[in-house]
């Protein structure tokens, strides 16, 4: 069912410094930061040819990794994204199996403009798993 891991997402309390980190100290390819105010945050990805690292910073007052921020302060792991072919086949296949959506159980438009879904970290091992449909 799951395919390629597309990226990992790790929540940092300072974007500048952590390009920087990715960049100087790893000497990775950084893309400029982008602010995606439809999700409260604001990204830069790193790609890695076999996956992708997304660098992800609270923007706005609400934003869903203010609260992981808050808790972990120096940043850390957020989620785990998998590729799949057809995510309302994989939508119903994790129902059926008692896994948890989150949000309204539909998929949504993603940070890359894809359908995806998150599930409930309490059914993955404590890991917030992503799902998207590429
Ligand atoms: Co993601």
């Amino acid at each position: 069912m799951i395919e390629r891991l597309n990226h990992v997402a790790i929540v940092v309390p300072d974007l500048e410094a952590a390009i920087r980190l990715y960049k100087d100290v790893l000497g990775a390819t950084v893309t400029e930061p982008i602010d995606l105010p439809a999700h409260g945050v604001t990204v830069a990805f790193i790609d890695l040819g076999n996956t992708k690292i997304e660098l992800l910073y609270p923007l706005g007052e609400k934003s869903p990794v203010m609260s992981y921020l808050n808790k972990n302060s120096s940043g850390g792991v957020h989620h785990l994204c998998f590729e799949v072919d057809d995510i309302k086949v994989t939508c119903d296949h994790l129902v059926e199996k008692g896994m948890r959506i989150l949000g309204n159980g539909e998929p949504e438009l993603g940070a890359h403009g894809k359908p995806v879904i998150f599930l409930h970290p309490k059914d993955f091992c404590g890991t917030l798993i992503e799902i998207e449909q590429t």
